[in-house]
């Protein structure tokens, strides 16, 4: 579970963006099909390609670090991804790294411990040509292999079919490609939109899709093939509202359509009555409910994607009244438990961040502007300075709302100053 918090336009929903570049690009796909195209549901990316650049600049770097599954020491524990890709004149990578660190431990702290490899690098770009040069990890010194690429796509998606594999190195660094590359396959940012939900969709469409909008097929499913979930998620609908819900139903059409209703009253309330954030709530509840399983990946995702996936949410709290704070956290944390899955959900909601325990601080990410040079900083909350001298003024729902989090200063050893301005020490 990551919570993200901060200001306005303060750099969350960029971030998220970023992890939904990467995940487009983790598909194979062409730079301008993922970023620009407006086929499919989930249309182009807020701003298009040429709103990913910092303003006056031709490029941008995104990057990330996935945590592998653990495969008895013997493969990558740590893989660090880092392209930049340039927008003009055309798109296209110009440089891409991936890095593994090997071993047992989990730590982020101290990789360089660990033996790292460079398991694929651009050495030469060719701008303009569509292509690009790298070499990749084969265990014999010196002796690595290099290839002519697609700069039009993520290497690491390419990487795998260029592999021959023959080498248990080679073997090694294709595991690593496909971890990475499932990892960011299996982002998927839920975003219900209640009036879609109000209407009739094919019972067979199951695979729950961004908007929500074939939630009554997802719910059907559950209903039959689930009952236990199903049975969840009634209670959870019955404790969010005043008046008393009996059951959740789908009505179905002569032509086997599926709509959402509730029983409630003594009547049956078709979804088309059902107030928006009901529906919302019901959508993310489901997906919560189902750790985030058969979600519709838009082709992203392919049959054989094993690892968890991860929800992101923004502004969880919308449309829920503050009193549902602690359910909605409970939801999410019952769907995170025993890494079935990931969540990571922005938030304004001083309800939710009061509900959140000290124990989940390590969890909560702020996200602060610097005024002079416009870049978005992300610290983990426990890592701010003065965050003892903060709590110790309330709970973090009061500390946000009092703006005082993003005074925090940048990083420096010394609190003292910092507890003065705050009037503690
Ligand atoms: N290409 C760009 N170059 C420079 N700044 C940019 C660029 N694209 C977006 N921004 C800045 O990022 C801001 C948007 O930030 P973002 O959407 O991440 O905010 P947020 O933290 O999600 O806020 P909210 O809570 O309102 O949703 C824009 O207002 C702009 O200032
Ligand atoms: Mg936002």
């Amino acid at each position: 579970m990551t919570t993200l918090i901060g200001r306005n336009s303060s750099g969350k929903s960029n971030a998220l963006d970023g992890l939904e570049v990467l995940s487009r690009l983790a598909s194979g796909a062409d730079l301008v099909d993922a970023l620009d195209s407006r086929r499919g549901d989930e249309g182009p990316l807020r701003g298009g390609m040429a709103g990913c650049p910092p303003h006056g600049t031709d490029r941008f770097q995104l990057g990330c670090t996935v945590f592998a599954p653990d495969r008895l020491g013997k493969g990558y524990s740590l893989i660090y991804l880092d392209v930049t890709i340039q927008v003009r004149p055309e798109p296209e990578i110009i440089s891409e790294t991936l890095v593994g660190i090997s071993g047992k431990r989990r730590s982020t702290r101290n990789p360089l411990s660990q033996i790292a490899h460079d398991l694929l690098s651009t050495s030469g770009a060719h701008p303009g040509s569509g292509t690009i040069d790298a070499t990749w990890y084969n265990g014999r010194r010196g002796r690595d292999p290099r290839a002519s690429f697609r700069s039009t796509r993520l290497l690491t998606s390419q990487l795998p079919l260029r592999l021959a594999g023959e080498t248990e190195a080679e073997q090694r660094v294709a595991t690593a490609a496909e971890d990475v590359l499932e990892t960011l396959r299996g982002v998927f940012h839920l975003d219900p939109v209640p009036h879609l939900m109000r209407q009739y969709v094919p019972s067979r469409d199951t695979r729950l899709r961004r908007t929500a909008e074939n939630l009554p097929a997802v719910i059907g499913h559950l209903k039959e093939y689930d009952p236990q979930r199903f049975q969840q998620l009634v209670t959870r609908v019955q404790s969010l509202v005043e008046h008393e819900v009996t059951g959740i139903e789908i009505i179905r059409s002569p032509l086997n359509d599926v709509m959402l209703a509730l029983r409630e009253d003594g009547a049956t309330t078709p979804a088309r009555e059902m107030s928006d954030g009901l529906l919302r709530f019901t959508a993310i509840a489901t997906s919560l409910l189902r750790q985030g399983q058969d979600l519709d990946l838009g082709g992203r995702g392919s049959e054989d994607d094993s690892r968890s996936p991860t929800l992101v949410i923004e502004e969880l709290e919308n449309g829920l009244h503050p009193s549902q704070a602690t359910q909605i956290l409970d939801l999410v944390k019952q769907a995170t438990q025993e890494d079935a899955s990931r969540v990571i959900f922005t938030t304004h909601s001083p309800a939710l961040l009061s509900a959140l325990g000290a124990e989940d601080h390590k969890d909560v990410v702020v996200c602060s502007r610097d005024r002079e040079t416009g870049l978005s900083h992300l610290r983990k909350l426990p890592e701010m300075d003065g965050y003892p001298s903060l709590m110790a003024q309330g709970d973090l729902g009061m500390i946000a709302t009092s703006g005082l989090l993003e005074q925090a200063p940048a990083p420096a050893r010394d609190f003292t100053e910092f507890d003065r301005l705050m009037g503690i020490g």
